[in-house]
């Protein structure tokens, strides 16, 4: 059995990963603050700014494939943090990828719609071969993972995600779906039920798109790169794009909440949701990108699969919470 080790895998992407690779190859689920409980998958804690212990983790499993999904990928945390959001997006991303390199190991790394600047016309989508422009510091050292992935190994793959949504499956099987610390460790999406749960009222903006990716759909694209030995850059996004305001509203809509709760807002009220200190809101209003919806015809040719929508895609995600409140 081929063997994949997963950084991040104590996060959202990290954890659907983990999840679907189970069934057919053998698995090391590495967290960092906690190593990620997801059955028969092996687990571990790796900070991968240390470059020794990224070597030794990563050796001793002997990994045909890496995915490499951890990040520092808060965006206010970033901009806050430049030194640490390099350490981790920047550093961290080349020790990886020297030790794949090392190992004859094949990395995925999993970036961003914004390295993109998000100034094209609405009606336009970024392909794989337009260059990328981040404008914040999230973006900008995601970017530069890119760079150090290309540099400094020669099988690779790059994978571009953008708003991703679902549930994360390392959350422990004994914290309850509903509690502050699942919530806080679930997709932002899960954070917006949530909210809409307690009766509360969101603003979002509709200046803000993106195409929303189900988490669960990079898993199984990830499974069909290891499979057909893919290499090169890939937008693995939802084939829809939407607005912020419109996304959270099928999400009342899908998950039978109040719509009427979901009003318009601005990009603030998109920069406070993630939980952007207020201190540097005003910096990164001029920071976020507009439209950095993503072309995905390239992969879905590839692979002869058409990504899924967010309409369908959040119905899925309603299965999948099902399924863990079920086992509650
Ligand atoms: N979520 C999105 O909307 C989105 C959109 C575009 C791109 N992406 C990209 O997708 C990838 C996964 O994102 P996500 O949403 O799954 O993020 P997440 O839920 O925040 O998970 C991040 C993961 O990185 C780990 N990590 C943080 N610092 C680390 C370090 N120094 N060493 C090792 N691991 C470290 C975290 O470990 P602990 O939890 O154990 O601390 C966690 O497992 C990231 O590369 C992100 O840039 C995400």
């Amino acid at each position: 059995m081929k063997r994949i080790a997963i950084t991040g895998a104590s996060g959202l992407v990290g954890s659907n990963v983990a999840y679907k690779a189970k069934q057919k190859l053998s698995v090391l689920g590495l967290g960092f603050s906690f190593p990620p409980r997801i059955e028969n998958c092996t687990s571990g804690i790796l900070d991968i700014t240390d470059q020794n212990a990224c070597k030794n983790c990563l050796m001793d499993f002997r990994a045909d494939f890496v995915v490499h999904s951890a990040a520092y990928a808060s965006l206010g945390g970033c901009e806050k943090s430049p030194d640490l959001a390099y350490e981790v997006n920047v550093k961290g991303t080349e020790n990886v990828a020297k030790v794949c390199h090392s190992l004859r190991a094949k990395m995925i790394y999993i970036s961003t719609d914004w390295v993109f600047d998000g100034k094209k016309e609405l009606s336009e989508r970024y392909t794989e071969n337009d260059l990328p422009s981040p404008l914040n510091c999230y973006g900008k050292t995601k970017r530069e993972g890119e760079i150090a992935t290309q540099n400094n190994t020669d099988d690779w793959v790059i994978l571009r995600v953008a708003n991703v949504y679902g549930h994360n499956f390392a959350i422990p099987q004994q914290w309850s779906l509903w509690e502050e610390r699942s919530i806080q460790r679930n997709s932002w999406a899960v954070k917006v039920i949530s909210l809409l749960r307690k009766g509360k009222a969101i603003k979002q903006p509709t200046q803000i798109s993106q195409s929303p990716t189900l988490a669960s759909d990079i898993a199984e694209v990830i499974l069909e790169v290891c499979s057909r030995n893919l290499q090169g850059i890939y937008h693995v996004a939802g084939r829809e794009n939407t607005n912020r305001y419109e996304f959270v509203k099928e999400i009342a809509r899908v998950f039978d909440l109040e719509e009427d709760l979901v009003l318009l807002g601005t990009p603030e009220d998109l920069l406070l949701s993630f939980a952007v200190d207020h201190s540097i809101v005003p910096q990164l209003i001029n920071e976020l990108p507009r439209n950095a919806s993503l072309d995905v015809s390239k992969i879905e040719k590839t692979l002869d699969r058409k990504m899924t929508g967010y309409e369908e895609g959040l119905k899925i995600m309603k299965a999948q919470l099902r399924g863990r409140e079920k086992r509650e």
